[in-house]
């Protein structure tokens, strides 16, 4: 019988050996050669003389093996009061229509496509059309300001932008079109065409000439047929946070992302093709696009696509009644949404008008899952609770308990060990492996699995000082964390600028670059503070201009609003607080983490490179006003 640790094993001692064998879940073209194609280290390749199409795999191969009847993509939008089932016969169609058009209108391989779209299928099924033409898409999530979707639309310079005219959040209509529209004009890149899908509950004005209906755009179109493209051929670019306002554009190599996904979906998830499984994320990130739209595709498995939330869509019981109604099997989602369901019906009221006992796993990632959740879920539940941990640049766990090998002991705080394909190191900062127990940076050690990214977009030389130059030979994971005598990871906090809000990764740099232009505002700094419900919430330090002859709650309210316009209503940037001085260490360096300790409660060491320790009593005293610590 399998246990995790003969699989690693296995997967240590021939990691090619292991690798070509998962490779047999994919329909090839032209079967790979090899898998490690090493030949310029440090960037890296997956079966890169195969010959292979991604839309094939998640579409085309399950209506030719008989699966056609079976369905592909349940929509549930308790937003709209709708529900949609496709078929994998249905979405085959679907997909090659659009590709079709799409082709029709000069977009072919290698041609960059930005989507912008809610939880709606039409979003899978534009991301599978690019598949299929071997076009790259980007998809930016719906949460973000015109200003985020330009820096995107400059970066990867796409021919066309397909978008929905709105998304719809509890109690507002979010009107994408002109966002879109403000992007366009904001952007120095130009897209040649806009392909728009009107909604009912929205429709958009389009500008003649540039936009086309979704729909009419479609009509009499042939089909197109699946392009094969090489192993390194991009799938998609994925933008996200980073130390500075430029986001990263990972990479994601066609060949390596479906041998990795199909994998994951029996060995981590442990389902079979035919099961349903639902990723209450979002397409705009990493988990949408490899866990709601093609990892399951991959496997032949049903994925929903939700457009609602945990909670007030319209009341904590949602999930209960979507696996109840839809048979999920597992459901993956992050701690926040937990976290929000546990404080609306701490005793689980809600659970008991439905019936949930074919759920058999539920899987939390994108942030650090407290034990207290867990220890909820799993009481409420009665299922196991699994943590995993990975990252948009790895596109599947780094560490996971992979019940579909063996489930492990779950220990709550931890994400369990690391996954065949990761050779995890927790190193101090000369490098050095730290003994258990003891915290340091995670790295791994290179190569990594098929599946994560192969650089950033346009960018090889800040892929490498972002990722590769601290530890040679490594890849830096940006977490600090420990792992236990039985090998067990546990994952603590950033080593950088990022904040995890909501189980959405933001940059703090990135605000305060937004706060800095803000005329009033000398100086400023921007930290994580522990919130119990999104994890973490962004907090804003303001040292202002001389003779600013604004009062503190005009210019913190003039800043809220700037974040919210430049980066979107997604930074949940809603709190800040005007102090004189800023506490820095005698080179200038602020100190962030010390003023994150204080807000948190928690006890700290003054550095001894402080300038002034004084200035710690004046954050102190800021804080307090705001009722930190809480
Ligand atoms: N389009 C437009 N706006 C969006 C958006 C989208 N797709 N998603 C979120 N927003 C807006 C929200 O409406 C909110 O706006 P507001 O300031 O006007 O209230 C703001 O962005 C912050 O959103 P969020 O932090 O998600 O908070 P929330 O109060 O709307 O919801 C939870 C709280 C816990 C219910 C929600 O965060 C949740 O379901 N989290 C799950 C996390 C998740 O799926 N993460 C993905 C990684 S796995
Ligand atoms: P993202 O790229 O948006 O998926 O965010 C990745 C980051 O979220 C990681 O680098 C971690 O900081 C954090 N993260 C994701 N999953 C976990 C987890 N299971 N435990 C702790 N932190 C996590």
């Amino acid at each position: 019988m399998a246990t995790y640790r003969n699989v690693y094993e296995a997967w240590k001692t021939d990691p090619e050996g292991f690798w070509m064998k998962a490779a047999q879940a994919i329909d090839w073209v032209r079967e790979p050669s090899r898998a490690l194609f090493d030949e310029n280290a440090p960037f890296f390749g997956w079966f890169s003389d195969g010959l292979v199409n991604t839309c094939h795999n998640a579409v085309d191969r399950h209506v030719q093996a008989g699966r056609g009847a079976q369905v592909a993509i349940i929509h549930d939008s308790p937003v709209t009061g709708h529900q949609e089932k496709i078929t994998y016969a249905e979405l085959l169609e679907r997909v090659s229509r659009l590709a079709g058009a799409l082709r029709g209108r000069g977009i072919g391989k290698g041609d960059r496509v930005v989507i912008y779209m809610p939880m709606i299928p039409e979003a899978l099924v534009a991301m599978l059309a690019c598949a299929r033409l071997g076009a790259i898409h980007s998809v930016v999530f719906g949460g973000f300001a015109a200003n985020e979707l330009a820096v995107r639309i400059d970066d990867a310079a796409p021919k066309a932008v397909i978008a929905a005219s709105c998304g719809i959040e509890p109690g507002r209509i979010v009107e994408y079109k002109p966002l879109l529209d403000g992007a366009i004009d904001m952007a120095a890149h130009k897209p040649e065409f806009c392909v728009i899908l009107q909604r009912r509950e929205h429709p958009a004005a389009l500008v003649e000439g540039r936009d086309l209906d979704w729909h009419g755009f479609q009509e009499g179109a042939e089909p197109a047929e699946c392009v094969p493209v090489g192993g390194d051929h991009p799938a998609y670019i994925l933008y996200t946070s980073g130390t500075t306002g430029q986001p990263k554009g990972v990479v994601r190599p066609t060949a390596g992302h479906l041998v990795a996904l199909a994998w994951t979906m029996k060995n981590i998830y442990g389902v079979e093709p035919g099961e349903v499984f639902w990723a209450a994320s979002d397409v705009g990130w990493v988990v949408g696009h490899s866990y709601i739209c093609y990892g399951p595709l991959i496997h032949g498995n049903t994925t929903i696509v939700f457009e609602g939330k945990p909670v007030g869509t319209p009341d904590a019981g949602t999930f209960w009644r979507v696996i109840e109604e839809h048979g999920v099997r597992a459901l993956f989602t992050a701690p926040t949404a937990f976290r929000a369901i546990k404080r609306a019906d701490p005793e689980g009221r809600y659970l008991k008008r439905h019936d949930i006992s074919g759920l058999r796993t539920l899987f939390l990632a994108g942030e650090r899952a407290d034990p207290d959740t867990i220890a909820w879920a799993k009481e409420k539940l009665g299922v196991p609770v699994i943590d995993h941990w990975w990252q948009t640049e790895t596109g599947w766990a780094i560490a996971a308990n992979p019940v579909g090998i063996e489930l492990l002991p779950v220990k709550p705080g931890s994400p369990s060990v690391p996954m065949p394909g990761y050779d995890v190191h927790v190193l101090d900062e000369n490098g050095n492996d730290l003994p258990p127990g003891e915290l340091g940076a995670i790295a791994i050690r290179l190569p990594l699995p098929p599946g994560t990214l192969s650089t950033l977009w346009n960018a090889d030389e800040r892929h490498v000082s972002a990722y590769l130059s601290t530890f040679p030979g490594h890849y830096e994971t940006g977490d600090a964390g420990y792992r236990d005598e039985d090998g067990y990871l546990y994952i603590m906090a950033r080593t950088d600028d990022v904040i995890n809000v909501a189980g959405h990764r933001l940059s703090t740099g990135q605000m305060e670059e937004v706060l800095a232009n803000h005329p009033d505002v000398a100086e400023c700094a921007v930290i994580g503070v522990g919130d119990p419900l999104k994890g973490q919430l962004p907090l804003g330090f303001l040292c202002l201009n001389a003779g600013c002859g604004k009062t503190h709650e005009q210019v913190v309210a003039e800043v809220v609003a700037l974040v919210r316009e430049r980066i979107g209503p997604v930074a949940a940037f809603k709190q800040a607080v005007v102090v004189e001085r800023l506490p820095k260490t005698r080179s200038g360096k602020i100190l962030r983490a010390v003023m994150a300790k204080i807000a948190d409660g928690e006890r700290f060491r003054i550095p001894a490179t402080i300038d002034d320790p004084a200035i710690l009593d004046e954050i102190r005293a800021a804080l307090k006003t705001l009722g930190y610590p809480r």
